[in-house]
């Protein structure tokens, strides 16, 4: 079974939160983790059953850091998993490796597992250096990092080009990609990590997804908004 995690972003206001809530079925599939805004942490930890993760973790610690949220925050709203390095912070926040390092080691700390997200845009892709951009993205955190810690993170293949377009690259393609991440990390920290698929995941191409063994889940956008069609993602991977 593959691991689903959806990330709201701010698309659902508090109503449009209730009324997801409302309709979304679980389909007694354990483990679904949700990452909402973080006002709605509190209303998903106490309405539905699912895991709740966040979209995003300050890079220091409590403190003065107006209008942060830290790891130890999180951690005392029970959330287990937090998206790190999603490509429109790196965009928009100009978040770099340093900056994700910081926020990875905060989240360790506080058991809180980091979902790492690294991909390539279409210039890139177009001129084949997906996997150089890739390792690069992986190698510039995971070298700082505690080699015994990186059993703890997920990474998330999210192709740029791929996010909200109704884009995805080819099943071959994503498996390729798949296996040059879970190579690279094992041969240089000899860990084996999960790897999770994101972009443009729907009930339209799920399916066809499910089919590459080697991707051990989802990070869904869009579709993580609308109940119907999370819940036949949830069908379809039970
Ligand atoms: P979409 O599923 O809407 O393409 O978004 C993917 C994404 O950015 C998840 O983090």
């Amino acid at each position: 079974m593959k691991l689903i995690v959806g990330n709201q972003k701010t698309t659902l206001n508090r109503d449009a939160v209730l009324k997801f809530i409302d309709e979304v079925n679980l389909n007694g599939v354990n483990d679904v983790v949700i990452c909402p805004s973080y006002p709605y942490i509190e209303i998903y930890n106490s309405k539905s059953k699912f895991v709740v993760g966040a979209q995003n973790v300050s890079e220091k610690g409590n403190g003065a850091t107006t209008g942060e949220v830290s790891a130890e925050q999180l951690n005392s709203f029970n959330v287990k998993y937090c998206i790190v390095g999603h490509s429109e912070r790196r965009k928009d926040q100009k978040e770099n490796g340093e900056m994700l390092y910081n926020k990875i080691v905060n989240l360790l700390e506080f058991n809180i597992k980091p979902i790492f997200c690294v991909g390539e845009v279409l210039e890139e892709k177009e001129n084949g250096v997906t996997k150089d951009v890739i390792g690069k993205q992986i190698l510039e955190v995971f070298d700082k990092l505690d080699v015994n810690k990186l059993n703890d993170i997920i990474i998330a293949y999210e192709p740029v080009w791929a996010i909200g377009t109704g884009l995805t690259p080819t099943n071959d393609e994503i498996e390729d990609t798949t296996h040059y991440i879970k190579d690279l990390v094992n041969d240089k920290y000899n860990v084996n990590i999960s790897v999770l698929y994101g972009g443009s995941v729907s009930k339209k191409n799920v399916d066809e997804l499910n089919q590459i063994d080697i991707v051990d889940g989802y990070l869904i956008g869009g579709a993580s908004t609308k109940a119907d069609e999370f819940n036949y993602i949830m069908e379809s991977n039970v």
